[in-house]
């Protein structure tokens, strides 16, 4: 298994995001909604990407992946099967129920049972496309639906976390070919939501309100394959700013959207950074002060601080004079990288769904071990942040979500070099 080798280091200069990860997942899944032909652009060439796209071919999909641009041409609609084998290494493939749903009439999706950030439950996923009118069971570790004809519905999708994301996405993908019309209640707001209903307009489908808490839902007997772009990563872009944070730098970020990063704006801005966007060209600076401010966080879905940065900006917190609160209310588990932090010198500590840091001066560099995606790029920061050298395992899990980030990092001056 490969390793990051990391040490101290300033960094400098212009990096480029990618295309989004969580954008471009359930808009593969949504190929499955028509025979025709789609070229999708600005597609990450990540491990999950490459996971979908088998899940898809499984499923009749012809797929050329090149130059970051996704064709999907159709073979056969027959198969409805997505197995365990590949959901169980990507829990998002679970997004293929609801088109699958409601191009072929019945789907049999494995569940994406656990990981390490904690349960991924999926009944928010089975209410809404019950209430579209598919019978659904769960069977042997999988989810079984059927419906011969899908019925437009008011569905509330609120759970005891807020919004869901990808249930959102399921519901959307199956609504939209469903007979009449669906009101969906809660929605999921996120960037990458927005994107699927752009993605889906484009498809001809009739909906509107996608990126708001209601979305609107005419169904339509069939849809068109259609070109399209992927949004810019702003899980990627804000975890560069925490990099930025944590090694006392001064950087450029370019391609990313800076209105899906306000939250993340916000709270750099406490902790001492510098932030100058500029919309017209897709620039964000950031210059950061040498003392960290001691910050307070709060998880919450969009608009609110993202879940997925959690982890990175409580390795910048760990060297932030004072003492931080971090309450994740969307993963009260989502804690994995604190032991590994506290390893590094930092005093973290864990209480139910909340994490109290108290900064250091100084992290120390040790040998760490990735989780998940998230986690092991805030063990890159910290590893970036600390006096000596770090060793970072299982970093399988960061190239699950960032593109070329050692490549990335080294053009930006960071000492970090992958062994196998
Ligand atoms: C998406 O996962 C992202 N994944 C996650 O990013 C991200 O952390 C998450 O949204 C929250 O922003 C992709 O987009 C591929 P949710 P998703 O359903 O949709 C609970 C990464 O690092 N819930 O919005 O699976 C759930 O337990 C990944 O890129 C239910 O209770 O997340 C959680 O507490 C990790 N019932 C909360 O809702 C359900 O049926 C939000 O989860 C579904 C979810």
């Amino acid at each position: 298994m490969d390793k990051f080798i990391v040490s101290k280091s300033k960094l400098s200069g212009t990096v480029r995001v990618s295309g989004s990860k969580n954008a471009a997942l359930p808009i593969m899944a949504a190929t499955l909604l028509s025979e025709e032909k789609f070229v999708i652009k600005n597609v990450p060439s990540l491990k999950d990407i490459t996971t979908m796209i088998k899940i898809l071919e499984v499923l009749g999909k012809k797929i050329s992946f090149q130059a970051n641009t996704l064709t999907v041409e159709s073979k056969t609609k027959r198969r409805y099967v997505a197995p365990y084998r590949l959901v169980k290494t990507m829990r998002a493939s679970f997004c293929c129920l609801g088109p699958l749903l409601a191009k072929r009439k019945k789907a049999k999706v494995a569940l994406p049972g656990g990981c390490v950030i904690g349960p991924r439950p999926v009944d928010l996923h089975i209410k809404g496309l019950t209430h579209l009118g598919a019978d659904i069971s769960i069977e042997r570790g999988y989810c079984q639906a059927k419906a011969d004809n899908l019925k437009g519905n008011h569905i509330y999708l609120g759970g005891p976390f807020g919004s869901s994301v990808l249930a959102t996405a399921n519901v959307m993908m199956a609504a939209v070919l469903a007979k009449g019309s669906t009101l969906i209640e809660h929605a999921a707001c996120e960037p990458e939501i927005n994107a699927l209903g752009q993605f889906l307009k484009k498809m001809g489908a009739d909906i509107q309100g996608f990126g708001t808490p209601l979305i609107r839902i005419k169904g339509k007997k069939s849809l068109a394959g259609c070109e399209f772009k992927v949004i810019p990563d702003r899980i990627e872009a804000g975890t560069f700013i925490a990099a930025s944070l944590a090694t006392g730098s001064g950087l450029e970020i370019k391609g990313a959207e800076p209105g899906h990063l306000t939250s993340v704006f916000e709270i750099a801005k406490k902790i001492g950074a510098k932030i100058t966007v500029n919309n017209k060209t897709k620039s964000i600076k950031v210059k950061t002060p040498g003392k960290l401010k001691a910050v307070n966080i709060t998880t919450l879905p969009y608009p609110g601080f993202p879940t997925d940065l959690q982890a990175q900006f409580m390795a910048c917190l760990a060297k932030a004079k004072g003492i931080s609160l971090i309450h994740e209310k969307v993963y009260p588990d989502r804690f994995m990288h604190l032991a590994e932090l506290n390893r590094m010198g930092a005093s973290i500590q864990k209480l139910g769904p909340y994490a109290i840091i108290e900064g250091q001066k100084n992290l120390k560099g040790a040998e760490t071990q990735a989780s998940d995606l998230r986690a092991s790029a805030a063990l890159v920061i910290a590893g970036l942040a600390a006096k000596g050298g770090s060793k970072v395992s299982r970093i399988y899990h960061i190239d699950r979500g960032y593109e070329n980030i050692e490549e990335k990092l080294q053009k930006l001056g960071a000492n970090i070099k992958r062994i196998k």
